[in-house]
């Protein structure tokens, strides 16, 4: 299944041993790109690294994971000096680190767990960003560079775009990415031939987040939700212009066409993958 948009290139995905990040991993180097893996979540990660490496695929290239706190300057300068020694270079970032925080009514929610969530969730993708920025514009001519061919993507979330009930904080952390995205995008990376992008995904199953986030959207005590799992799932799904979840594949298929040059004279934009959940025109 090689894949010539990915072909020789070095792919860094955080966030590696969670569901979209393993996925991704899966997906990437089966495509035959070389692919850098980090979570801080270490049997996780290998895991993931497990699973890749026991495919048996013609295209399989090569994967190397690392234990990686994107919260900590630290951690990461250290693991892009190993990452550099192993690989020589980045050619791409999946900046896809996060966590969902508690799920509770504003009136409830707790300060410190919205400073974590803000933490992990924004802190973190800065810190990853724009350490791994640097070893691109690096690489790149130094001078206005018309190719871009260095292309990061964000994972935000519909949750920053129209706000999600009893994750207050979540929400909060992924409007900061989408502003987060079109900031670093535009005057600051371009010139260095470095394209940004988000993608917001909603809704996406089935597994094991979907099913989670149903049941405790429904103990949550939001007025918002149902006390039943299956009827925050039947009441979700029913907002969904398609009428259905995502699937993994269609996030990442979206994830790739960021990554890739087939998106070459796109940067500062948002990639919606949510069946229409949010569409509109907004004031
Ligand atoms: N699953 C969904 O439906 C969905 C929808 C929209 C957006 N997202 C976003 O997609 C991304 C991946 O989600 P997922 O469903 O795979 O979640 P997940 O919880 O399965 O994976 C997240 C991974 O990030 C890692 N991580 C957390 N803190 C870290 C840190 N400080 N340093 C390094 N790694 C850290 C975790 O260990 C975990 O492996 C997240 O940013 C999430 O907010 C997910």
């Amino acid at each position: 299944m090689s894949d010539a948009r990915f072909v020789g290139k070095t792919i860094v995905i955080t966030g590696a041993g969670g569901n979209f990040g393993r996925a991704g991993c899966l997906f990437f180097t089966k495509r035959g790109a070389s692919v850098v893996a980090w979570d801080n979540n270490e049997s996780a990660l290998m895991e993931t690294i497990n699973e890749v490496r026991s495919q048996d695929e013609a295209n399989y290239i090569r994967i190397e994971g690392y234990t990686c706190d994107v919260t900590s300057e630290d951690s990461v300068r250290s693991t892009l000096e190993s990452v550099l020694s192993d690989f020589s270079r980045i050619d791409m970032l999946w900046n896809n680190a996060g966590y969902q925080g508690e799920i509770k009514p504003t009136l409830e929610y707790d300060i410190e767990d919205f400073s974590r969530v803000m933490n992990i969730n924004v802190t973190g993708a800065f810190i990853v960003l724009q350490s791994v920025a640097k070893i691109m514009a690096g690489q790149s001519r130094g001078e206005q560079d018309s190719s871009h061919p260095f292309s990061i993507v964000n994972t935000a979330s519909v949750a920053g775009l129209r706000g999600t009930p009893a994750m207050v904080a979540y929400s909060s952390s992924k409007a900061a990415i989408l502003a987060m995205t079109v900031a670093v995008a535009k005057k600051d990376l371009a010139p260095h031939g470095i394209r940004v992008n988000s993608i917001s995904p909603a809704l996406i199953g089935p597994g094991y987040m979907w099913t989670r986030q149903n049941e405790l959207h429904a103990s949550s005590g939001s007025p918002y939700f149902s006390s039943d799992p299956e009827q925050v799932a039947e009441a979700k799904i029913g907002g969904v212009p398609m009428k259905r979840l995502g699937t993994i594949e269609e996030v990442l298929k979206s994830v790739a066409y960021l990554l890739s040059s087939d998106s070459s004279y796109t940067t500062g934009t948002n990639l919606v993958v949510d069946g229409g959940l949010s569409g509109g025109l907004k004031a």
